[in-house]
């Protein structure tokens, strides 16, 4: 019977080691896949800007990446504490999420940008006052959004939500960065435009939790050799052209 334990008990641990051993090869990027081209639906498959980045970071790594798609405003919360290791997400960096997590070197910049209906007597970001402002739920634009005097705030769980209610007349504007911008733009040619005057600056960059120097090295490492290689410009002109 002894024995009998004592082989169980081996097996277990054999199997618990091998569990551990899966997961430690694992980098768990903790996404929103609404926002074309950073991460979006192709079919079945999550595809875009940041999961590239990030299935190269892993290869650097040695390990392999394993997407969980998830509401944007878990993004950060799930990095934090600890249930994925990265989040990729089209991220700003801004001074209120460092307090929670750390961001890597930048790996992008981008705009916040207003989307109206062709028409709109919105031409510039001071126009905005005491609109209907359509963002996606605990995006900059929302943060930034709150700050317009007496506009009424509409946030929806997804970007294209808003478009589809700005398309429908129950918002007057689209507060979004700027590439999603685009490619919603792009798919109702007649309808919408961007206002040429952006509404703020910014910087995507990956989020690490604060406990874990080591990845944020590792992670900032590997974004190095992938700009130096040339490979981060491959992956985002695959997704972006130039011309737009
Ligand atoms: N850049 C904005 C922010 O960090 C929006 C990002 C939205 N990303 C997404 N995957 N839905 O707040």
């Amino acid at each position: 019977m002894k024995k009998i334990l004592g082989i169980v008990t081996s097996i277990l641990m054999v199997m618990m080691l091998a569990a551990c051993g899966s997961n430690k090869n694992e980098l768990v990027m903790a996404t929103n896949a609404e926002f074309p081209p950073y991460e979006y639906h192709e079919g079945d498959a999550i595809v875009g800007i940041d999961v590239e980045i990030c299935k190269a970071i892993a290869e650097e790594m040695g390990k392999t990446l394993v997407i969980e798609d998830m509401q944007f405003d878990s993004v950060i919360t799930s990095v934090q504490t600890g249930k994925a290791d990265l989040g990729a997400a089209g991220l700003t960096v801004t001074e209120d999420r460092l307090k929670n997590i750390n961001f890597s070197e930048s790996y992008a910049t981008a705009a916040q940008v207003i989307i109206v209906p062709t028409g709109s007597d919105i031409a510039s970001p001071d126009d905005l006052e005491g609109k209907r402002i359509g963002v996606q739920l605990g995006t900059t634009g929302d943060i930034y959004a709150e700050d317009i005097a007496d506009a009424t705030i509409e946030r929806y769980n997804k970007g294209f939500e808003a478009v589809q209610a700005l398309l429908q007349g129950k918002i007057d504007a689209v507060i979004i960065d700027n590439e999603p911008a685009k490619v919603y733009v792009e798919q109702n040619p007649d309808t919408l435009i961007i206002v040429d005057e952006a509404f703020t600056y910014e910087e995507y960059a990956i989020a690490i939790s604060k406990e874990n120097t080591q990845l944020l090295d590792d992670v900032n490492a590997a974004i190095k050799k992938l700009k130096e290689s040339g490979k981060l410009d491959e992956i985002v002109n695959k997704y972006i052209s130039a011309d737009n």
